[in-house]
């Protein structure tokens, strides 16, 4: 039994008055909704704000990325106990902008998510494989290796905390949806190889988020395949409606 999580992840596309406005306007929206979790990420700066609004709601809050070292002198970074402090539940780690804009390796993924996890943190973990490897036939090798890297020495215990998205990173802002069956093919081979690493006990809890230009539109079919646990969502996370539409659309699929 998985419960369906979508989260909003807004990146760098807002002002403090809309994403205060957004999270009001969410606030009071998805008041009675109880089927499924939802969250939002906003920008740092913001999360105050945002925490300050959502206290008490059904909706769940956290960063878009943390570092991994305790306080000391990491000019510009922010670490897990910054977060914690604003009661944030979750933390988007290796996030393909991050991966591949920033130049994040797994390695580096993998020392965030054991920081993340330390802190109580859940830690949203991406994996995904960009256009050229799709079209190279090394999807699942992408995956299976991303995984691997980001989750290395994370216990059966704590990899039940954590959460998966993957997202192809063709699909990410471009409108380009997966479709179900090329989305639910990578969601069964992660839930497989989780199942070679930690048991099915572990592998049947772990929810897989699919990410990339979901939509009110496509979520409903994309997430009724067996392995699609929810969304992680960017374009259509920044309007009240659209946000909504996804939730609404899912509040009846049961895992
Ligand atoms: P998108 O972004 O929904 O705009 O494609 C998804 C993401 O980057 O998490």
């Amino acid at each position: 039994m998985r419960r369906l999580f979508i989260a909003g992840n807004w990146k760098m596309n807002m002002k403090l008055d809309s994403a205060k406005a957004l999270a009001e306007g969410l606030k009071a929206e998805a008041a009675g909704v109880g089927e499924v979790d939802i969250a939002v990420c906003p920008p740092f700066v913001y999360i105050p704000a945002v925490a300050e609004i959502l206290a008490g709601s059904n909706i769940g809050y956290g960063a878009q990325n943390v570092y991994f070292e305790k306080a000391g002198a990491f000019t510009g970074e922010i670490e897990t106990a910054m977060l914690t402090d604003f009661n944030c539940k979750y933390v988007i780690l290796g996030h393909s902008e991050r991966r591949h804009i920033m130049g994040e390796s797994s390695e580096l993924v993998n020392k965030k998510v054991h920081a993340a996890l330390a802190a109580g943190l859940t830690p949203i973990v991406c994996v995904g494989e960009l256009l050229s490897e799709r079209e190279a036939g090394v999807t699942s090798q992408v995956n299976r290796r991303q995984f691997d890297g980001s989750f290395s020495g994370v216990s059966a215990e704590d990899m039940k905390k954590c959460v998966i998205a993957y997202e192809p990173v063709w699909a990410i802002g471009t409108g380009k949806v997966a479709t179900p069956e090329q989305a639910q093919e990578v969601h069964a081979d992660l839930r497989a190889l989780m199942t070679e690493r930690y048991g099915k006990e572990v592998a049947d809890v772990v929810r897989i988020q699919y990410g990339g230009s979901v939509k009110a539109n496509n979520a409903q079919e994309l997430l009724s395949k067996p392995d699609i646990d929810g969304a992680l969502v960017g374009g259509a996370s920044l309007k009240v409606d659209a946000f909504m539409g996804i939730i609404n659309a899912c509040r009846s699929i049961q895992k």
